[in-house]
């Protein structure tokens, strides 16, 4: 399903007027393109927040630590990219990833801000991120860990209710072949498959950062900074899809919404 597109071709507002130019404050492009124009646009609001109004994230000054960190509407200061944009994968965990700016006290696997040295634990998987005002386009969810020894499957669902409106989930040992299913489940029945990766970017053992992009009517997805696919909305009513669910054979660092 991957069309070829990056992110900024997909978005308004990648008129960079200056295509030259490194993207704003040091993101990578989305996916294997040159790096003009634009990368992810520039952030219109503060970090993190919510363009439209009193969104969920960030909450009210809490976990966040600091300044705009370098990546837009990414992790600020202490944030679970230590290093210079590029740094990842395989960067070691810095001081203090942390669950989403403001994610909720009650969310599960929510904890303050950890200590300013030595890297956090990870997030308890099964792991379940609230989304209080569903989703949205432009919005951003980046999620980093790693994929455990002798992993079988992972799955991140983003979930309407009982519903299932994006199923993403690499599977290690499929008839002893890697694949990524992408599916939607309603009412308790699922749908079509679809299994149009080109690759299978996760390794066992390995570090990983996965970015699951809103747009107007797919999900993109991108590992590691390269684009993977997009997954066309089955389910169209965003605002009604207020959970992301993670499970499976990883080890989770980080799980942070923004908006971009
Ligand atoms: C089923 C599997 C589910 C889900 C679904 C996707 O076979 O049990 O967990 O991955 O495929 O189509």
């Amino acid at each position: 399903m991957s069309d070829g597109f990056s992110l900024s071709d997909a978005l308004p507002g990648g008129n960079n007027p200056n295509p030259c130019a490194p993207p704003p404050q040091g993101w990578p492009s989305w996916g294997n393109y040159p790096p003009g124009p634009g990368g992810f646009p520039a952030h219109p609001g503060p970090p993190g927040t919510f363009p439209g109004g009193p969104g969920p994230y960030p909450g009210p000054p809490g976990p966040y630590p600091g300044p705009p960190g370098p990546y837009p509407g990414g992790p600020a200061g202490h944030g679970p990219y230590p290093g210079a944009p590029g740094a990842f994968p395989g960067a070691p965990a810095g001081p203090g990833p942390h669950p989403a700016p403001g994610h909720p006290p009650s969310c599960p696997g929510f904890r303050p801000p950890p200590p300013q040295s030595g890297p956090a634990p990870p997030l308890k998987v099964p792991f379940e991120l609230p989304l209080q005002a569903g989703l949205a386009p432009r919005m951003l969810i980046t999620i980093t860990g790693s994929v455990n020894p002798n992993p079988t499957r992972f799955s991140l669902d983003f979930k309407k209710g009982n519903d299932i409106a994006f199923h993403f989930n690499p599977r290690f040992t499929e008839e002893s072949k890697k694949v990524i299913v992408c599916n939607s489940m309603f009412h308790n029945n699922w749908g079509r498959e679809e299994r149009t990766a080109p690759r299978f970017p996760f390794e066992a053992g390995k570090p990983f950062k996965l970015q699951i992009l809103c747009e107007a009517d797919h999900f993109k997805v991108a590992v590691n900074d390269a684009h993977l696919l997009q997954y066309g909305f089955r389910e169209k009513n965003l605002n009604q899809i207020t959970r992301l669910c993670i499970a499976g054979d990883i080890t989770l660092t980080s799980v942070m919404p923004t908006m971009i």
